[in-house]
């Protein structure tokens, strides 16, 4: 058993704007964390960061007239503060042009080239910059890269080769015996389609005549390092050199990346890893694209990409991140749209779950019931099924969670809340004019329950719940007295504009 539970996003492209996309990666990471911590896992190491070098960079720097290092400080400067924004709390922000990480890339390429792993040959091809990989003439669609639809150079030089194709016979073993290193496992299917095909050497160097913004081939300075050979490397740096007073041991639990980069993921870097001794990655879980209401790819050149902050600023963050956690179905894709955000807040969130809460406070203020004897236990006064539910929901919940499927955890709980809701029409307590105990000691259960819900939906939402919580309690939870705030609604209603 290792002693630390580790999660990474991709680095994203320092150049970029933060979208949808890149929100909902960081945004699930966090939230898996969240969970692992609140389940109890001890040491969880959340890690995110940019990636910074590359002709995209070293171009979009001289567009701008400045370095490409002082393009990227104020790149990330502007990265650290979206991420602020949308409530996330990494413990270590990685940034491919520190030192820590250009030490630990030249100690890996100089490992592997003395095991005789890497060749110099002439190399032809189509280089798309916006992937940053080289395309075969026949892989081209209309000339464009096959992927994105995004154009190509062709280029011809002499280059280093890593021998990926060596190790491809071990990295198909490792899969068979591993069968959940790769999740879900439609991917990993698609990984031993592509992994019957002979796999080609991957080149991993670009001569400085044409590009010198990256990290040096430590045995000849005519060279950098390929910017995905490069990135990889961050998620086991990390391991060697993090924050002062963390520790984080390899192989890294899960990397979190979308479907576009399965193939970097799980075919270069484990081989990578295996070339150079070290272990792979534990999981590595790809999820779907966000698409537009049109089932379009959201990218900027087809104009239908949204803005996270701006839709973070305008709905709120944790209802911003509640959608997107509640919306996709870990693997597949889904389809974002304002109005099916709304939906969601007003109906799971204002409606559900803001109202119960606030309708118990208001009951709990007209009856006075602060000044009755407050008891721990309520379970006789929900009904049977309910009340299983409650008891079994955090087991349930993180089966759901280990299992990734938060969308489903989500659902779950809100299923008890919903039932909570009709718990107390069931008591109309609103009917009663004068106090009975039994009213009191039912309406009770359900704001503990209550309480167990802001618990269970912390990781999604941490600024709302952790109020819900203090409300109820008022921070008394330990010695249950209750004390439920009124207030503001805890999710107001949003008026749709038609
Ligand atoms: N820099 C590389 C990763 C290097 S990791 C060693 C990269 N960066 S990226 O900024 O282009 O993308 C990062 C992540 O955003 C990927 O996980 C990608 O799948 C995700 N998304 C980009 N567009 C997306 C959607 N429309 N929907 C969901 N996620 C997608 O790739």
């Amino acid at each position: 058993m290792s002693n630390s539970f580790y999660i990474t996003t991709p680095l994203y492209y320092v150049n970029g704007e933060a979208h949808l996309g890149h929100a909902y990666t960081t945004i699930l990471a966090d939230v898996l964390t969240r969970y692992h911590r609140l389940f109890g896992e001890k040491n969880v190491h959340f890690l995110t960061g940019l990636d910074e070098h590359g002709q995209k960079v070293s171009r979009a720097a001289a567009s701008e007239n400045k370095s490409p290092q002082d393009h990227c400080d104020q790149m990330a400067v502007l990265w650290k503060e979206v991420w602020k924004n949308l409530g996330i709390q990494y413990d270590d922000f990685i940034r491919t042009t520190e030192p820590r990480h250009e030490e630990v890339v030249t100690d890996i390429l100089n490992e592997i080239n003395k095991n005789d792993d890497i060749y110099q040959k002439e190399y032809e091809g189509w280089y798309s910059v916006y992937e940053e990989r080289f395309f075969t003439e026949k892989d081209l669609i209309d000339g464009k890269d096959p992927i994105l639809g995004r154009p190509v150079e062709k280029i011809k030089e002499n280059n280093y080769f890593f021998r990926m194709s060596k190790y491809q016979d071990w990295l198909i073993d490792h899969y068979k015996n591993n069968p959940d290193a790769v999740i879900p496992s439609f991917r990993l299917n698609e990984v031993m389609g592509f992994l019957k095909q002979p796999l080609g050497d991957l080149c991993i160097s670009r001569p400085k005549s044409r590009l010198d913004w990256g990290i040096p081939i430590p045995w000849d300075d005519e060279y950098v390092t390929y910017v995905w050979f490069d990135a990889l490397i961050n998620y086991y740096t990390a391991t060697l050199a993090p924050p002062q007073g963390k520790t984080v041991i390899w192989p890294a639990d899960y990397h979190i990346i979308g479907k576009d980069i399965l193939t970097t993921h799980a075919v270069y870097w484990p081989i990578m890893l295996h070339a150079a001794d070290r272990k792979p990655p534990r999981h590595i879980l790809a999820h779907g694209w966000w698409l537009d209401k049109d089932a379009a790819r959201m990218s900027k050149s087809d104009g239908n990409v949204v803005n996270p902050l701006d839709l973070a600023k305008k709905y709120g963050t944790d209802e911003f991140r509640y959608y997107l956690m509640r919306e996709m179905v870990l693997g597949q894709d889904a389809n974002f749209s304002e109005e099916g955000l709304v939906r969601r807040i007003n109906s799971d969130l204002a409606n559900d779950l803001g109202n119960l809460y606030s309708r118990l406070a208001k009951l709990w203020h007209k009856f006075d019931w602060g000044r009755l004897p407050q008891k721990g236990s309520y379970e006789d006064l929900i009904d049977e099924e309910l009340n299983e539910r409650i008891l079994s929901l955090e087991s349930r919940i993180k089966e759901e969670v280990i299992n990734f499927r938060p969308h489903a955890a989500i659902e779950e709980i809100m299923q008890v809340v919903r039932g909570l809701n009709g718990h107390v029409e069931h008591w109309e307590p609103w009917k009663f004019t004068e106090d009975t105990l039994d009213l009191a000691f039912a309406m009770m259960g359900a704001l503990d329950a209550l309480y167990k819900v802001a618990e269970l939906l912390e990781p999604v939402m941490p600024v709302k719940m952790a109020e819900l919580k203090d409300r109820i309690y008022k921070g008394n939870q330990a010695d249950r007295t209750m004390s439920p705030q009124l207030g503001k609604p805890l999710f107001p209603r949003i008026n749709i504009k038609r």
